[in-house]
């Protein structure tokens, strides 16, 4: 299948490593030039020279903490200036502190609406008004099952994702006439980087040794694994493309079918 995406321009955040950065891969292989920011320069820089050298296509790497409303700004409009447009944008730099309530203060509260929620609106204050001057877009928020399966280890990324799914869904009402679409990603556990620590603190928190609580998302998806990078990554270039451009103003979950949370699973 053709996806249509050659010559076209995607902006991706937090695309260093894991999800955002196989996803840049994956836009990138099929044709289109691509700006990716992360904080750590070191990293973005090896990430994007891996990606041009396999695809051949531009790939520019702009440091940039989403924390900060400057960085945000900063980020989009460097990217849409170089790269003449933006037809796509893919906010997935985000992560929010797991725990129990009365294991999380206020800081690990703002902590997560600060980048999960906050820096998805700020790169979407930057790019839509480009997208509408250029005559339309498309927006991929990669958010997370747990805004929608509730889980009480998972409070934060829960309720980021939750405020995240609402807002892709109220722009999609706003910005269709606009000819921009919105569609919110759904992963459940995905095998990227950080996955290892994931692990350790659930085994700390839930008194579990690191075998244990390295089964535990396996055990409460049906598929009996959890996800790879490059299936997330794949659904997005597709979700990215012309050919899904309708796909507005909902959300679609990869998470191999997993119904019972994390902390239903470990208690068998
Ligand atoms: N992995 C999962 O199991 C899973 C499940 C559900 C949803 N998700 C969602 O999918 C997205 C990607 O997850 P992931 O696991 O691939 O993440 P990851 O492996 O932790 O990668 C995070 C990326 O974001 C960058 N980043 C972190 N803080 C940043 C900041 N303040 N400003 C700009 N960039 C920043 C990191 O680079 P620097 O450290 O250099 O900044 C890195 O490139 C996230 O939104 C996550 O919530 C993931």
């Amino acid at each position: 299948m053709d996806l249509q995406l050659r010559d076209k321009t995607a902006l991706v955040t937090g695309a260093s490593m894991g999800i955002g950065k196989g996803i840049a891969r994956v836009l990138a292989r099929e044709g289109v030039d691509v700006a990716i920011c992360a904080r750590h320069k070191e990293g973005l820089d090896a990430a994007a020279e891996e990606i041009r050298r396999e695809s051949g296509r531009r790939v520019l790497a702009i440091p940039a903490d989403l924390t900060r409303r400057e960085d945000a700004e900063t980020f989009v409009k460097s990217a849409a200036r170089q790269l003449g447009r933006i037809d796509i944008l893919v906010n997935n730099a985000g992560s929010a502190p797991g725990g129990v309530l009365e294991a999380l203060d206020e800081d690990a509260w703002m902590q997560g609406l600060q980048l999960k929620f906050m820096g998805y609106v700020r790169c979407l204050r930057a790019a839509l008004p480009i997208m509408k001057t250029q005559g339309g877009g498309r927006v991929l928020n990669l958010i997370g099952n747990d805004g929608v399966k509730d889980s009480y280890w998972e409070i934060v990324p829960g309720a980021c994702n939750a405020a995240g799914q609402n807002l892709t869904k109220a722009l999609a009402g706003q910005y269709g006439r606009f000819n921009i679409s919105f569609v919110a990603v759904n992963p459940g556990p995905v095998r990227t980087e950080r996955w290892d620590g994931l692990v350790k603190a659930m085994a700390r928190d839930m008194k579990l040794t690191y075998e244990q609580a390295d089964q535990l998302a396996p055990r409460s998806i049906p598929l009996g694994r959890i996800a790879e990078v490059e299936e997330v990554a794949n659904l997005c270039a597709y979700l990215a493309s012309p050919l899904a451009h309708f796909v507005n103003g909902t959300m679609i979950e990869i998470d191999g079918g997993q119904q019972k949370p994390l902390m239903d699973a470990a208690r068998g």
